[in-house]
């Protein structure tokens, strides 16, 4: 793990080979674009163990590409109790993660943990749905949805930035 940053993010889904390291990369390209890439970290994990190790989903790979955002690096790890230490906002894909974080935060990590659509307002949707079954379409509404919360948390992180100083 990084050393800590300012503020700490970590992307969460279920195996960390489709949507958490897609919001991964994307938040990622956004905190380097408006200069924050020293201030706030990001990571990513999934809460299920079955691709521990493993890089990217190649449909993820490959979609977002097409949209300028490299994965071939990420591989994906386990989220565990320890990283509630670490991270200040634990950011889970759908309401299953985010019940399973709740149940590993213990009392005093609830308040770190949301559903990252929760900063995409207009989206029309809590979760971001799991391509993992699906077709092509599901990576690119898993991109879609990603991007506009991206968008949404980093305003709020700027925010809480300029209230700090
Ligand atoms: P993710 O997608 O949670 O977005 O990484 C999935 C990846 C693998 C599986 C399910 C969802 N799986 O069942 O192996």
């Amino acid at each position: 793990m990084t050393q800590r940053a300012e503020i700490n993010l970590l992307m969460v889904c279920l195996g960390n080979i489709c949507r958490s390291p897609t919001a991964h990369a994307v938040m990622q390209h956004k905190l380097n674009a408006a200069g924050l890439a020293a201030t706030v970290a990001v990571d990513s994990a999934g809460t299920a163990a079955y691709h521990i190790g493993k890089a990217p989903d190649p449909r993820s790979i490959e979609a977002a590409a097409r949209r300028g955002y490299d994965l071939r690096e990420l591989r994906a790890r386990q989220v565990s109790s320890s990283d509630f230490r670490h991270f200040d906002y634990l950011l889970a894909m759908d309401h299953s993660n985010h019940g399973n974080l709740l149940r590993l935060s213990g009392p005093d990590g609830q308040s770190q943990v949301h559903l990252l659509l929760d900063f995409a307002a207009d989206a029309g949707l809590r979760e971001v749905p799991d391509p993992y079954y699906g077709g092509e379409q599901g990576f690119e509404q898993v991109l879609d949805l990603v991007e506009q919360a991206c968008d949404g948390l980093l305003a709020h992180l700027q925010a809480d930035l300029q209230q700090r100083r």
